[in-house]
């Protein structure tokens, strides 16, 4: 179908939780897109490790087509319920009548319905900001038990600058809790619509999904790209598979790309071949060419997502008719820059080879992911790898250790600091141990943040004190509707790293939700803390902190370091000290004299060969003149 007014792009904007992938499974399902029988529930979530977690992480476009139901054959619709809504539920447990709907459709009133789906995290705000980029409408999935959540917020501001249209649902209208009324006019403030621009849909029950459809179909804008131009088209993801090798999912802005082009990569300059084309529906559905206006695949013979990031633009180097070169790249290309920094090392030593090969294949999957080798004097050998954020290092820690068995022990995450030397020189370091000499040192700057927080007005005040105890600064707190507030506010981005979200879960029953994008760095008073153990510094243990902070947070770590290292043969001094002044300490008891203590009686050999055994102990310990760390003390220590 070349046909731009009959194709319509969109997608699913939700927070975590209120139904997006559900609801995304309804359209299939109503659009006979997926036999029900190879439908696996959450289809989109489609791999392990999102389906344990139950979010998005990768995009999957998938293409339905779909006829109006007011163009359709009366026999193939399903029956209008007493309040306007169909019943869906009944068509989707009769496979006839489901089966019937596809074969009633004819060509010319059918639609192709595009859907990509979002990854509904902060650390992946700018694959949503191409996946919108990608669209010409979204719908708002809001949980009518929940209402609005600083992540919604957050993605319709971004909709809204994408200059989106806007389709509210009201999702889980089945659910005693649903409050129809009051989640409808936080919608109505949010976006300025009317009640009736509101589908009220249970995407459990099927009930008002059709109408769904039928919206995209009515409302959302069709493309108007230069079918006639030169080819650009605009990559919202790329993967590498094993066998295929890179697959790039994009959307065709202007011109066509056909199977077998010769294709160019705009902004990192790479050529390569297409070497099939073709639409998800969700499986792969090889098509000879890619429209003016469609979203697709293209199997390329590239070696790594490196050579064709998001948001880059794919032209075609065939100068037929149809298709030429474009000389102007899509707007809106951007490097994605980790900035959240963590050692993460092999348990054990011998591993190093297998994670330095796991790193090296995730990264032809994962664009982002930056790491160089680390040399810990007590983990050993490791990388330090940047991540877009803490979800992004989970999930880069579970993805190595499943796909090659290891076991890793992945150290305090870190911000990336800019210090500026006396020399003049600005240098950026990525983990405390690399601050050079505080003598040559004249500024450190740390990135701050910008957040939101979306929260019931009785939390406010506890809201307010957890940001200040981040050394954040509120900035404004304005509502959506009496209830409901937002404070946006602005905090180092060090301190939202530990357990921020955690300690907001607590402090709002649950109720407040959070999001953020990075601001700017500024200059702080910061310092090295660092930890001593048996009088030697751990540099895996060291961190940044700010001067104001560092007496409490170094009494607190050598509290909780004391917590975790078992009893040793010598007493152990732990101690938090900065620029080499200690300003915390605490001692770990020697476990040694009682030894024998339990063998009453006079079993004399027995002793002596344990307390030959505890010699030979204490010998290796004050050899190596190291204390046995656990390795939970790397991550525990910054938890509140
Ligand atoms: P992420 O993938 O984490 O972003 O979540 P999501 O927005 O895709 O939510 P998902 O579809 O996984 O739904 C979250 C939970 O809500 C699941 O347990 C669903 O079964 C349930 N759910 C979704 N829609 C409805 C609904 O209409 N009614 C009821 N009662 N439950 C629903």
């Amino acid at each position: 179908m070349s046909d731009q007014s009959r194709i319509r792009n969109f997608c699913i904007i939700a927070h975590i939780d209120h139904g997006k992938s559900t609801l995304a499974d309804r359209l299939l399902e109503l659009t006979g897109t997926v036999e029900l029988r190879d439908m696996k529930a959450q289809l989109l979530d489609s791999m392990d490790l999102e389906r344990e977690k139950g979010i998005t992480i990768k995009l999957q476009p998938v293409r339905m087509n779909y006829r109006p139901s007011g163009t359709r054959h009366a026999s193939a619709t399903a029956p209008a319920s007493v309040h306007g809504m169909s019943n869906t539920a009944h068509l989707l447990s009769s496979p006839s009548s489901r089966n019937a709907s596809p074969q009633m459709i004819g060509p010319q009133s059918e639609f192709q319905l595009n859907l990509i789906d979002t990854p509904g995290h902060v650390d992946f705000s700018y694959e949503v900001s191409r996946s919108l980029a990608a669209c010409e409408g979204a719908l708002l999935v809001v949980d009518a038990s929940q209402g609005i959540q600083a992540q919604t917020l957050a993605n319709v501001y971004v909709a809204l600058a994408a200059d989106l249209t806007i389709i509210p649902v009201l999702n889980k209208i089945d659910l005693p809790a649903a409050d129809v009324e009051r989640v409808s006019e936080e919608v109505m403030n949010l976006l300025g619509c009317k009640r009736e621009d509101i589908l009220l849909v249970s995407a459990k029950t099927g009930q008002g999904v059709e109408q769904v459809l039928d919206a995209i179909v009515k409302r959302v804008p069709e493309p108007r790209g230069q079918a006639a131009g030169a080819t650009r088209a605009l990559i919202f993801d790329s993967v590498y598979d094993d066998y295929r090798g890179v697959i790039l999912y994009v959307r065709v802005v202007d011109g066509e790309i056909k199977k077998s082009d010769d294709i160019c990569m705009m902004a990192a300059g790479s050529r390569g071949l297409a070497l099939e084309t073709g639409a998800l529906t969700p499986k792969n559905k090889p098509l000879p060419v890619l429209h003016t206006g469609e979203i697709g695949y293209i199997i390329t013979n590239l070696k790594s997502t490196r050579e064709a990031k998001v948001g880059d633009t794919v032209t075609v180097l065939t100068n037929s008719s149809a298709a030429h070169a474009a000389s102007m790249p899509l707007p809106g290309y951007l490097e994605v820059k980790p900035f959240v920094y963590a050692g993460v090392f092999p348990s054990s030593a011998d591993d190093y080879a297998t994670l330095k090969d796991a790193l090296e294949k995730l990264q032809l999957n994962d664009a982002a992911l930056q790491y160089t080798p680390e040399n810990s004097q007590v983990l050993g050998y490791g990388f330090r790898i940047g991540f877009l954020g803490l979800l992004h290092m989970e999930i880069v820690k579970e993805r190595l250790e499943r796909s090659h068995n290891l076991d890793l022990i992945v150290t305090n995450p870190s911000t990336d600091y800019r210090v500026e030397l006396l020399s003049g020189e600005v240098i950026t370091i990525r983990s405390a141990a690399d601050l050079p000499d505080p003598s040559l040192v004249r500024s450190i700057r740390e990135p701050w943040i910008t957040g939101e927080i979306v929260v019931p007005q009785e939390y406010i005040g506890a809201t307010l004190q957890l940001i200040v105890s981040g050394r954040g600064v509120h900035k404004n707190i304005s509502y959506l509707d009496s209830k409901l507030a937002v404070v946006t506010f602005e905090a180092p981005l060090a301190n939202m790293l530990t357990d921020f979200y955690d300690q907001l879960k607590s402090t709002t029953s649950g109720y407040g939700s959070f999001s953020y994008e990075l601001a700017d760095y500024r200059e702080e008073d910061l310092v090295r803390l660092d930890i001593l153990v048996a009088g030697e510094r751990i540099d895996s243990l060291s961190a940044m902190v700010h001067r104001s902070e560092a007496m409490t947070l170094g009494r607190d770590f050598v509290g909780k370091l004391k917590e975790v290292i078992p009893r040793q043969l010598f007493e152990v001094r732990l101690q938090a000290a900065v620029n080499g002044r200690i300003i915390a300490s605490e001692s770990v008891k020697a476990m040694g004299k009682n030894v024998t203590g339990h063998l009453y009686g006079g079993d004399v050999s027995r002793k002596k060969k344990l307390w030959a055994k505890q010699k030979e102990g204490k010998k290796r310990l004050k050899k190596f003149g190291k204390v046995e760390i656990p390795n939970e003390a790397f991550m525990s220590l910054l938890r509140k």
